[in-house]
C-alpha cells in the first residue's frame, strides 16, 4: 500500500509474499472475479453478478475490489465498498484448495485499512444465517451480529 492509502492493481507491484500478491482488480478482471466467485463464493440470496456491474463498480472505485493472487490467477476475494457514508463488505471468498491459510484474514486488513484511510469508524458484512463457516470467520476477525437492525429491501 502506498502513502496515499491505495493498493497497486494485482499483477504489477502489488504486495507480494511467496507466491501470494495482494492488490485491486481492474476491468480486465471482471470476468475471472464471476467464474471465481461461482466457485469459491457463499451464492445463495443475492443478486446475480453480471459483467456489466462488476466493470461499473470497478469504474466508479477503482480500489473497491481487492484480491488476493498465486501464479496470476485469483484465489481470494473482499469488496471493500465505501460509499462515502459507511464502509461495506461484500463477496469475502477464498479459493477452497487455498483456505485455512490466512488468505481471507490479510484481505481484511486491507479492507479495514482502506476504511481507516476514509476515517471510517465501523465497517458491516451481510452474513447469511445458515453460513456457520463465514459466522465463524468474522467472529474471529472481531465483526458480531447486530441484533436490533434488520435489513428490508426490494427488488428494482
Ligand atoms: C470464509 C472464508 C472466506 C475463509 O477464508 P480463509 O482464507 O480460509 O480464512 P483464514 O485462513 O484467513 O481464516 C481466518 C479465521 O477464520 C476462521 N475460519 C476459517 N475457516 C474456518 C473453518 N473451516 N472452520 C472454522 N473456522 C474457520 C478461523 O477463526 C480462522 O482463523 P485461524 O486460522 O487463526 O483459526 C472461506 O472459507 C470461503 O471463501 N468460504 C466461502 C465463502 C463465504 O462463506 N464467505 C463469507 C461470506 S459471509
Amino acid at each position: 500500500m502506498d502513502a496515499s492509502g491505495r493498493l497497486p492493481a494485482a499483477g504489477g507491484d502489488a504486495e507480494a509474499s511467496d507466491t501470494l500478491a495482494y492488490g485491486t482488480a481492474s476491468r480486465g478482471d471482471v470476468a475471472e472475479l464471476i467464474a471465481f466467485w461461482l466457485i469459491a463464493g457463499e451464492n445463495d440470496a443475492r443478486p446475480v453478478d453480471t459483467l456489466d456491474a462488476i466493470a461499473r463498480l470497478i469504474e466508479r472505485d477503482p480500489d473497491a475490489v481487492i484480491v488476493a493472487r498465486r501464479d496470476g490467477r485469483i484465489v481470494g476475494t473482499v469488496v471493500a465498498g465505501y460509499d462515502g457514508w459507511r464502509a461495506h463488505l461484500y463477496r469475502l471468498a477464498v479459493h477452497p484448495d487455498a483456505r485455512r491459510a490466512g488468505i481471507a484474514r490479510e484481505l481484511m486488513r486491507l479492507a479495514e485499512e482502506r476504511f481507516r484511510a476514509f476515517g471510517v469508524t465501523r465497517a458491516d458484512a451481510m452474513v447469511l444465517e445458515g453460513n456457520e463457516l463465514g459466522q465463524s470467520l468474522w467472529t474471529s476477525l472481531g465483526y458480531a451480529p447486530q441484533a436490533e437492525w434488520r435489513r428490508w429491501v426490494r427488488p428494482l
